[in-house]
């Protein structure tokens, strides 16, 4: 099956749905927030050191696998040792349940892409957003009532998957990037550039660049430093092992990884100084000061915004509608990207063509999907969220860099990294992959294991004991039940 894999037809078009995939809400909505609560200006030195060891070590271990494998995800995994082929579906399973709600995230943006166009949000966006969008009731009788509009934004939003993702990477994934991630960044240009202009803006990007040296002894900053990173880069989801086993033979992997790093960076910054620049004129017109005004994630875009552009004026009718698309467009390129593991693993073990897969795939994860239509919906997806990210990812990825970096050849890795590139990594790589990587990452595993599992109210206990038992149980049903090349063996 690996003769007719799939492969990118050129390195533009890997590099171009790499950057689709980092470029994604995290950097929209969640890193202006965690750079302003982390020290501001000088957050930027944990965040350096973060690319350097974490970003740049983890991305080329992922990129040199993908490429030197040239296999799915599973199959990848069970070539090492046929048994830790559940640690791969482990990690797919994961990804396929935050796909199931991050496709109704970017439900709820559609809704409001739409009702930019004329401040549908009305007076009180934040009573909006919870009862004409979301239809909020965290009981347990919310589970029986749900938004009809969120239900049709997620149905359009998994058709739009499937429609990219059931055509091959080229005419697809790639496809779809080369047009989304330039008009994204030419969107973002032009909202900072107008932002700037806004009365106030400089209130807030000084509030953002102010610099807190004392917060460099605080740890929690180096941690939210790498988790950004970690996240940003969609690191540890399979998505790098997959997208760099479709790479030709002749392609750098080092150069790659480069630029990936250098374009996601860039973005996320250059849009904080937007955010920002639209914070200090809310400030500057409502006499609020910042650190009330910014959040993070839907209350910042969701809410937030909103109240923005209603005392924008006639701007935010131009504003509006670029923010929302922004938000769209980084989202369906992630989201393609986090549904391309488990799609190839799935049809490369069972042998079923991509477009079945992925219709089979969409219509299990609509299914998913639905829970979050519910008006216990948001609460539920706040769970899911914390848990899958926080705990389930940390764990995959740390068991991803022990198996590699300890019981499969490193050395091979390191050769394969050098092949073509003209900057050659050092041996010092492997010793970032053995021993700092696992340190890290265990101890970001430690505090999300406090985060997600210790704190909560009893619905979310239960919750989150539902989410362990399916971990546990659909990897060792998909780890166990023979593909299609083992039947045919056997
Ligand atoms: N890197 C992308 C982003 O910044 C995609 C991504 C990473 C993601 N981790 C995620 C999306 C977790 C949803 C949930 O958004």
């Amino acid at each position: 099956m690996s003769q007719n894999r799939s492969e990118w037809n050129s390195s533009f078009a890997f590099l171009i749905a790499m950057i689709g995939s980092a470029v994604g809400l995290g950097n929209i909505w969640r890193f202006p927030y965690v750079l302003y609560s982390n020290g501001g200006g000088s957050f930027i030195i944990p965040y350096i050191v973060a690319i350097l060891l974490l970003g740049f070590s983890l991305a080329l271990l992922e990129y040199s696998v993908g490429y030197k494998f040239k296999a799915s995800f599973s199959k990848t995994f069970n070539k090492i040792k046929p048994k830790l082929e559940y640690v791969a579906w482990f990690i797919c399973f994961t990804v396929f349940l935050i796909v199931s709600y991050y496709v109704t995230v970017i439900g709820w943006d559609l809704l409001y892409l739409i009702l930019s166009f004329f401040k549908g949000w009305g007076a009180d966006p934040n009573l909006f957003f919870i009862d004409s969008i979301l239809n909020q009731n965290n009981s347990i009788a919310g589970l029986f009532t749900f938004s009809p509009l969120v239900l049709i934004a997620t149905i359009l939003v998994w058709a739009m998957a499937w429609y990219i993702s059931h055509r091959n990477i080229n005419s697809g994934i790639a496809k779809v990037s080369k047009i989304l991630v330039p008009l994204l960044f030419v969107m973002v240009i032009i909202i900072v550039l107008f932002s700037l202009t806004l009365p106030g803006a400089s209130i807030g990007y000084s509030a953002m660049f102010t610099p807190d040296w004392g917060a460099l002894l605080d740890l929690n900053i180096w941690i939210a430093a790498f988790g950004q990173i970690l996240f940003s880069l969609s690191l540890g989801m399979a998505i790098l092992i997959t997208y760099s086993s479709y790479l030709p033979d002749d392609s750098k992997l080092v150069d790659n990884a480069a630029i990936v790093i250098f374009s996601n960076s860039s973005f996320e910054i250059f849009n904080a100084i937007g955010v920002f620049s639209i914070l200090g004129f809310m400030s500057f017109t409502s006499g609020i000061q910042i650190n009330e005004l910014i959040t993070e994630g839907t209350g910042l875009a969701f809410i937030a915004f909103p109240k923005v552009f209603n005392v924008m004026g006639d701007a935010a009718y131009i504003l509006g509608p670029l923010f929302f698309a922004c938000i769209l467009f980084a989202g369906i390129t992630s989201l393609v990207s986090l549904l391309e593991p488990f799609i190839d693993s799935i049809s490369d073990k069972f042998g079923s063509s991509r477009k079945k897969t992925t219709t089979i795939i969409c219509i299990i994860g609509f299914c998913i999907s639905t829970i979050f239509t519910t008006g216990m919906g948001s609460f539920i997806l706040e769970i899911f969220d914390g848990f899958l990210n926080n705990f389930s990812l940390l764990l995959g990825v740390l068991f991803e860099c022990v198996i590699f970096g300890w019981f499969y050849s490193i050395d091979d890795l390191l050769e394969v990294i050098n092949k073509n590139t003209s900057i050659k990594i050092g041996i010092w790589w492997k010793n970032v992959v053995k021993y700092v990587l696992p340190i890290v990452l265990s101890v970001l595993l430690l505090k999300g294991i406090y985060d997600s599992i210790f704190l909560g109210s009893p619905e979310e206990y239960v919750i989150k004991g539902i989410l362990i038992l399916l971990l546990i149980i659909v990897p060792i049903v998909l780890t166990k039940v023979k593909g299609k090349e083992n039947s045919v063996l056997t």
